[in-house]
């Protein structure tokens, strides 16, 4: 048995008629995390940084030794730049509260590029409402690309936040991020903050030598649950930001004249946290690392030439900026609702997602309403995409 055989055995959710295509909206989940989670539950469950007993003991050691583990894995400079959150974007929203609307005026500008997800594109334009300051787009070339030669000629001294994806959710565009840190450095102040919800499960990911200013991430798409995610932010920018949501251990005095915070990573972490999804993930990038990661991305790549190979023969099928090496593929049918297309493909047990993919603005620049996207991630196999392909060429025939 190939190691990728092991690999399709271990989620269980699979094991069915379906062929699950959409792992860039959400991954399935491996045996090992779901016993996690409820050996969590069955065995221990308690709160962390609280209370005196045991059981909390335990819970705290494995919830800092998660965060470890996190930080060994993106290669944080400490543990103590992780700050836990529900995902991704809670992260981004997280940063325009805190960072951004406490250092922006008006007249500053965040530049964003046209491909993000909504994730990345709302929460500056809020903070930008609030302060003033201006979200500026940056536009993309025909194939998808970030347009470098725009970004040189936006980018300056009113920039003050670049916000960019790792990998983009839609066409899986993979953005230059080396090129726009060195000319975001080189031609001006701004941070950079990069989402690599979709980029850290495909790239191996080292925030000390990409040198981002704030990366983040969701669980849910790395083999985790859904809820869990993370921040991660160069230890000065944390250390100066002000606190978010207030609550229990986020302080360290609280009296009615005034209260003090806690030091890092508690700072940002109000509430009683999501303990289980922190093991999870812990539990997941655990899992993820006794595989060697470019034999899984080379699979996942190989899936989606295949993928493009069997679309591009069918005629009524327009594939939408197509990233090689990419794991996903995008296209519609003109005239055809993505929707329909979905339906149809659903009626044939394949599970892809249709519709706008949280990126109105890339639509608006496709001048498109909508696309069916068919993700593959390391649990497929050339006969999930063999079965795509007389599904979408079934459709085709119906639509
Ligand atoms: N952002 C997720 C997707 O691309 C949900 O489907």
């Amino acid at each position: 048995m190939t190691d990728l055989h092991n690999i399709r055995a271990q989620f269980p959710a699979i094991k069915g008629d379906v062929i699950y295509l959409d792992s860039a909206a959400t991954t399935q989940k491996p045996q090992a995390v779901i016993d996690c989670v409820s050996e969590y539950y069955q065995n221990q469950n308690a709160n962390v940084h609280r209370g005196s007993h045991s059981l909390t003991a335990l819970a705290t050691d494995r919830f800092e030794k998660a965060r470890r583990i996190v930080a060994r894995f993106i290669n944080a400079s400490s543990p103590n730049e992780i700050i836990w959150t529900r995902g991704a974007t809670e992260a981004l929203n997280l940063i325009a509260q805190t960072y951004a609307r406490s250092s922006l005026k008006a007249g500053d500008e965040i530049l964003v590029s046209e491909m993000e997800h909504h994730a990345n594109i709302v929460p500056w334009q809020i903070v930008a409402e609030q302060t003033g300051a201006k979200v500026v787009k940056v536009p993309i070339t025909k194939d998808c690309q970030i347009d470098i030669e725009a970004f040189k000629s936006l980018i300056g001294r009113n920039t003050k936040i670049v916000a960019v994806a790792q990998v983009t959710n839609v066409t899986g565009t993979a953005l230059p991020l080396e090129q726009i840190i060195t000319l975001t450095r080189a031609c001006s102040e701004a941070i950079v903050v990069v989402d690599g919800a979709q980029g850290i499960v495909h790239q191996p990911t080292d925030v000390q030598s990409l040198d981002a200013d704030f990366y983040v991430f969701s669980g849910h798409k790395l083999y985790a649950p859904a809820g869990i995610g993370v921040l991660y932010g160069k230890l000065h920018l944390l250390e100066v930001m002000p606190p978010w949501h207030g609550g229990g251990k986020m302080v360290e005095k609280v009296s009615f004249e005034g209260t003090t915070f806690s030091a890092l990573p508690g700072k940002f972490e109000a509430g009683t946290p999501n303990v289980a999804g922190v093991l999870a993930l812990a539990c997941a990038i655990d899992w993820l690392s006794q595989y060697d990661h470019d034999m899984l991305e080379k699979h996942v790549s190989a899936l989606q030439q295949y993928a493009y190979q069997g679309l591009s023969e069918l005629d009524d099928i327009r594939i939408i900026g197509f990233q090689p090496g990419a794991s996903v593929i995008t296209f519609v049918m003109d005239g055809v609702h993505h929707q329909d297309i979905a339906t149809l493909l659903d009626q044939q047990n394949i599970a892809v997602r249709a519709g706008h993919h949280c990126a109105h603005p890339l639509m608006d620049a496709l001048g498109l309403k909508g696309t069916v996207r068919a993700s593959f991630a390391i649990y497929n196999t050339k006969e999930d995409v063999e079965a795509f392909i007389k599904a979408v060429s079934k459709a085709v025939d119906i639509l």
